[in-house]
């Protein structure tokens, strides 16, 4: 999905600073808007700045500058339980001391909806999580799964047009987790519903969002669709961050166009396209995914090649998984497929690698 320019975007934050003991920013600023109907996922390292965003979204803190936008009017100064999001948080339990139907109703009664409406409503949310029958009994009454997707029901019941989710999944087994997140994306899809969700999973986060906002240090360090982040990471961290990455350290010696040319401290000279290299001179982080490498490459004239030595060779079903010394580096890994003409490497055995120059990535040194 495309950027959207503030003026047509349904959620927008725009030049937003957040310190909370007047001294550190640990939202540095903050540019961000989504379109309607968008699933926009936070994803990054402990401490980055992730919750507080979707705090101040929110409304339970307030922004130490800039400006939150909801459908183009600013809501910094209207309180949470008037911005009609509905929420999903970790820590943001069910009421232990009501049933899940008067939990539902809750949110129904603060909006002064009647009773008839409001018990179809409720089950109405209850059936979309497959928990209709479920609505006499108390949450301590039901498995942590059971709670989460009531916890879920009730930030829908209102039928909002926004719901933020912070680490929704994360107290639930691996296979009630993947369940869970695609209900949820599945709902958010039928209903419309424009979705920023917050996790530290990667796989959850390539697998769930239209486009992702890679956090770190208070900062977006990235923002876009899953498989631009893989694929086309634009620094050191976000390619370090997003899957498994192999790094080649050197010195940018020539730039021209969308080439240059690396000095690898091992020596050697690489071909690489210049993401984020400006200057000759300068330090670079050559960055290859392992399964772009090929082993006897032939790959024609756009691709380079080097010497390795095989240190690993791992047999894992579907794939092989190798560990070469290369350029100085000996914890560079390939993943190549088990095809019938792949040959099983041995340990000590010298070989040629090799890779296109697209997909070998002048980054910052870090
Ligand atoms: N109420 C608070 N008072 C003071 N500092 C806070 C408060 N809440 C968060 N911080 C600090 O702000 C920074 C960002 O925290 P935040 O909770 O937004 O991170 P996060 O990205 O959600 O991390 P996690 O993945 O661990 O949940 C951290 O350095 C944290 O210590
Ligand atoms: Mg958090």
């Amino acid at each position: 999905m495309p950027d959207t320019g503030a003026s047509d975007a349904f959620v927008a934050f725009e030049r937003v600073q957040k310190s909370y003991d007047g001294e550190t920013l640990v939202v540095k600023d903050l540019n961000l808007s989504l379109p309607k109907g968008e699933f926009l996922t936070m994803l990054g390292p402990s401490g980055s700045g992730k919750t507080t965003c979707l705090m101040m979204l929110a409304g339970f803190e307030t922004a130490t500058n800039g400006e939150i936008k909801l459908d183009g009017v600013s809501i910094n100064n209207i309180p949470p339980h008037k911005r009609g999001i509905g929420m999903v948080f970790q820590n943001y339990a069910l009421f232990p001391h009501m049933t899940v139907a008067e939990n539902l109703s809750f949110p129904l009664e603060v909006r002064k909806i009647g009773k008839s409406e409001r018990e179809k409503k409720v089950q109405r949310a209850l059936d979309m999580v497959e928990m209709g029958a479920f609505g006499g009994r108390r949450p301590a009454q039901m498995s942590g799964g059971q709670q989460q997707r009531i916890a879920l029901a009730r930030a829908l019941v209102f039928e909002p047009e926004l719901v933020l989710m912070d680490e929704p999944l994360g107290a639930l087994d691996k296979q009630l987790r993947e369940k869970m997140q695609f209900e949820i994306t599945d709902l958010a899809h039928r209903l419309g519903i424009t979705v920023v969700y917050v996790t530290h999973d990667q796989t959850e986060a390539l697998t769930m969002s239209d486009r992702v906002a890679v956090f770190d240090d208070g900062r977006i360090q990235q923002l876009a669709p899953p498989d631009e982040l893989y694929e086309a990471p634009q620094n050191s961290f976000v390619a370090q961050f997003i899957g498994e990455n192999n790094t080649l350290e050197g010195v940018v010696k020539e730039i021209k166009g969308d080439h240059c040319i690396v000095q690898l401290d091992g020596g050697e000279t690489i071909d690489a396209k210049p993401v984020n290299v400006s200057k000759v001179g300068e330090r670079t982080r050559v960055s290859i995914r392992p399964e772009r490498v090929e082993v006897d490459p032939q790959l024609g004239p756009d691709a380079h090649t080097l010497k390795a030595t095989v240190k690993e060779f791992v047999y894992m079903g579907d794939i092989f998984r190798t560990r070469l010394q290369v350029a100085g580096n000996s914890d560079f890994v390939i993943k190549t497929r088990n095809r019938p003409d792949q040959r099983r490497l041995r340990p000590g055995e010298e070989v040629t690698i090799g890779w296109l120059t697209e997909d070998c990535r002048a980054l910052d040194a870090g």
